[in-house]
């Protein structure tokens, strides 16, 4: 939720923070903006709508300094309109900003009795008249920000100029990300990795509370209260090339197509073929843990959630262990039961879910173990957790999740196979024949991914005008029918519901007739003859069906209208290859009704808001 970008070095600052705006944009992209230090003081530039309205905002007004910040909203507080862009300015501070104000009404209700004009609808401006009324008082720019975030309450992560210092930025953060790159002769900070990978690998990830000086020469990091911090840079192993399209004609597709290799780098290591186990030395859990757990909680938001249903019944299956999953947004504040014996897996790409986070954090706080999913090493999710379980899909720029969750698939199986190795749920035979079919599962869904879009492609001709779509499934289908349906929903617009096979004839059936395609994942598994019951009980309402088979199975296939044959796999292993065909299905969908695929309205990848 709005992406920030400052660089203080001897370069110009507006290429780098264009480029580094351009690689934030999926965090939001109703406004952009900049301000850059010029020879005589602050000067800004913001655009609404995309980055390239800004870009041609800067082309007729080139903006010269080399120390500047960015930013790209998603708007929470004022609509985009120009004057709620950021960068706000206030006497000689702009301010950039990433997060929520709870108390700005409050706070703009003071500074606007004590004179103060308060220009834009933001709770952000707020911040810049606070930062402002400290200076006019005499302290220096960090003195300043340090009183005035002691009147906030929220989240946020700030890049903030002063006219009085112009070779610095000063950063701080509480909730929302904030990461510092360091390079020789320049100093950069980000609200995401892939914004500086282009300049550099070395990293500094800020903590909660923490304030920085960014000058050329690099920065000093301290707390709010001024203790000074000492933190060495991390290398991070990511390569720009990773964050480009490569020919693809959007990112998602480009993602879905890495699949394979995201999967490798993730089962990379830590597959031991020869004693039939998994090596997670990562996970922090002993043997005398692992026996002990009494419950896991899997605790995720959307796409992310649909990985902990297929996690749960994964864990229930192999480690015989009770499992539940939960909405992190409903498990926070109700007082849900959670404590000591509990093993919460907190499951994020993005690792900065802002309801994850505060509900695992809840769960720690209660006793539980917190042990995390995610994708960005060094976010907020796994710093917080006792231990890490880091998925290597590399950046995900697409906004709908398609590799991340790939690879979340494997991390949750690999992690069930190890804890019923550990509680002997699992034998041998059973252990091994689960560990090949994971290593073969890359070679599996790459082989068949060209074909499966070119089939995907042509079924999705006829049923791109359809105005709803169901996606059915059945136990480990029925997470993966969810996440068909959300995809669908987010990139095309399209309205689309996943249900449990099952579950049609309570309700949903009703929807049925000859308009609604009805997509029905049929892997050959245990729940087979049940889903085909349910299949005939939706062709028998005129509903169109789009079968998800596998190859081969011509008796599943005479019944549907239309089919996408899955390579077979073990049961285990069905949701790998099942939801590839349902991805493509809505990017095609949208590619076909040309709706922004890769930044859909009114989303954002990271969601650092409430
Ligand atoms: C949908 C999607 C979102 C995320 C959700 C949680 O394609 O990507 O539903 O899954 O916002 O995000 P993370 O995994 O970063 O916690």
């Amino acid at each position: 939720m709005c992406g920030i970008v400052g660089h203080v070095g001897a370069e110009k600052a507006t290429p780098i923070l264009l480029d580094g705006l351009r690689r934030l944009e999926y965090r939001g992209y109703d406004s952009a903006g900049l301000a850059v230090h010029a020879s005589d003081g602050i000067e800004i530039v913001r655009a609404v709508g995309k980055l390239r309205n800004l870009e041609k905002a800067l082309s007729e007004k080139g903006l010269l300094g080399t120390v500047g910040i960015g930013h790209t909203r998603w708007a929470t507080h004022g609509r985009p309109s120009e004057v709620n862009a950021h960068p706000h300015i206030a006497g000689p501070i702009a301010v950039v900003h990433n997060g929520i104000i709870e108390n700005h009404l409050e706070l703009r209700a003071e500074l606007e009795a004590s004179g103060f004009t308060i220009a834009s609808d933001t709770d952000t401006e707020i911040i810049a008249h606070l930062i402002h009324r400290e200076t006019q008082a005499g302290h220096d720019m960090v003195t300043a920000i340090r009183h005035s975030l002691g009147h906030v309450e929220g989240a946020y992560a700030i890049a903030v100029l002063s006219e009085r210092e112009p070779n610095r930025i000063v950063v701080a953060k509480s909730a929302s990300p904030l990461v510092i790159g360091v390079s020789n002769g320049a100093t950069y900070c980000a609200s995401d990795i892939p914004a500086l990978l282009p300049y550099t690998n070395e990293m500094v990830f800020l903590e909660d509370s923490e304030i920085a000086v960014l000058e050329a020469e690099g920065f000093t990091l301290t707390k709010l209260d001024g203790t000074p911090v000492s933190r060495r840079s991390r290398k991070i192993s990511w390569s720009p090339v990773m964050a480009e399209k490569d020919g693809y004609k959007h990112f998602m597709l480009k993602e879905i197509f890495e699949q394979p290799r995201a999967l490798e780098d993730t089962l990379r290591g830590r597959l031991d073929r020869e004693n039939a186990d998994i090596f997670t030395p990562e996970i922090g859990l002993s043997e005398d843990d692992a026996k002990r757990i009494d419950r896991v909680i899997l605790l995720a938001c959307g796409t992310s959630h649909h990985a902990t249903i297929a996690g749960r019944y994964w864990l229930e299956e192999l480690a015989k262990v009770p499992a539940i999953t939960e909405l992190a947004s409903e498990f926070r504040g109700r007082d849900a039961v959670v404590g000591e014996g509990d093993l919460v897996i907190a499951v994020s790409q993005s690792g900065e879910t802002i309801d994850t986070l505060m509900a695992a954090k809840e769960a720690k706080e209660r006793g539980a173990k917190v042990l995390a999913i995610a994708n960005v090493n060094g976010s907020a999710i796994p710093r917080m957790a006792d231990a890490s379980f880091y998925t290597h899909a590399g950046p995900e720029i697409g906004v709908a999740s398609t590799k991340c969750f790939m690879t979340q698939l494997a991390n949750l199986l690999m992690f069930s196979i190890w804890l019923g190795r550990r509680r002997g749920t699992i034998d041998d035979a059973q252990a091994a024949e689960l560990v090949e079919g994971l290593a073969r599962i890359p070679h599996v869904i790459a082989e068949r991914l060209r074909e499966t879009h070119l089939m995907v492609t042509d079924i999705v001709r006829d049923f791109s005008e359809a105005r709803d779509v169901l996606f059915l499934g059945r136990g480990l289908s029925f997470p993966m029918a969810l996440e068909g349906a959300l995809k669908l929903k987010e990139i095309s617009y399209v309205h689309a519901e996943g249900y449990a096979a099952g579950e049609m004839k309570h309700g949903p059936i009703a929807l049925l007739d000859a308009h609604v395609p009805v997509v029905v994942l049929m892997p050959q598994d245990r729940h087979y003859d049940r889903v085909s019951s349910n299949m005939q009980e939706a062709r028998a309402r005129e509903a169109k069906i789009i079968g998800v088979t596998t190859a081969g199975d011509t008796q599943a296939q005479s019944l549907c209208d239309r089919f996408v044959e899955v390579a077979p796999t073990h049961e285990a292993l069905s949701p790998f290859v099942t939801v590839v065909p349902l991805q493509l299905y809505a990017y095609c969908v949208a590619d076909h009704k040309g709706t922004d695929v890769d930044q859909p309205r009114n989303l954002a990848k990271t969601v650092t808001v409430e």
